[in-house]
């Protein structure tokens, strides 16, 4: 089962790092102005994490005016806390399975750097959050301060199917196993430690290696915008999605 733990350590920009407490109230408050999109009626993605579990409380408090809105979650851990909270948690080919698409779907990051390029799978639920991002019309993104980074820098997550699994990761160098339970389908967990010049070239090259089952980077076409918890309030950033 995924877990909400802290994510591995990223580098931020202004290099400076922030106690937990403070990143704590930055991750609240980009959660909760992230939770004032969502509507009664929507179908919704719900992404991993500590981030993410202030936007379910928020949700959570307005459980009965989103009564008739639609929640996928991307780990048993958010799917329980989300059906604790009230909220209506579906299964996402019940709500986008003919081919539609989620409203919104939001979540938070490990790494976000100045073009929107993520690193996410802190929680191991990367494979599941990208294709929940990949089904929303509007992949909105939370994090604190600290999450941005002037460039991303490894572990980059990896979902690995087990089968083969050394020789996948021999395959790809500077990567290795993780500690931990396995991802929500059953897979290995595993990190790319090598340098991460070109994000998209990497991307590309850890898609194209057997037995890779997913990557954490995320490609800023994927992001909407970014909201982001910081000192004096929530500050909102483009990301490199069209708006519609
Ligand atoms: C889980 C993720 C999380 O969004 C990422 O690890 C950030 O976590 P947190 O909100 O706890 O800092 O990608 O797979």
């Amino acid at each position: 089962m995924a877990s909400d733990r802290a994510p591995e350590a990223s580098a931020p920009l202004n290099g400076s790092e922030l106690d937990t407490a403070s990143a704590d109230r930055r991750k609240e408050l980009a959660a909760r102005a992230a939770a004032e999109l969502v509507c009664d009626g929507m179908k919704v993605g719900l992404g991993t994490g500590t981030t993410v579990a202030h936007l379910l409380s928020a949700l959570g408090e307005r459980a009965t005016e989103l009564s008739h809105a639609g929640f996928v979650a991307t780990s048993p851990a958010t799917e329980r806390i989300a059906r604790e909270l009230g909220l209506g948690v579906c299964e996402l080919d019940e709500l986008v399975g003919n081919g539609g698409e989620l409203d919104i779907a939001i979540d938070g990051a490990d790494q976000i750097d100045p073009d929107a390029w993520l690193i996410k799978g802190g929680g191991g639920a990367h494979t599941r959050e990208k294709i929940v991002a990949a089904a929303a019309r509007r992949f909105v993104v939370i994090v604190s301060t600290d999450k941005l980074v002037a460039s991303l820098r490894p572990p980059v997550p990896l979902e690995v199917l087990p089968f083969g699994a050394h020789r996948t990761l021999a395959a790809l160098g500077d990567a290795r196993l993780r500690d931990g339970p396995a991802s929500p389908d059953g897979n290995l967990l595993a990190f790319y430690d090598g340098p991460i010049e070109d994000p998209r070239a990497l991307a590309a090259r850890l898609s194209d290696t057997p037995g890779v089952v997913e990557h954490g980077l995320f490609a800023p076409e994927l992001v909407s915008e970014v909201l982001i918890g910081a000192e004096d309030g929530t500050q909102r950033r483009p990301g490199g999605k069209p708006a519609e």
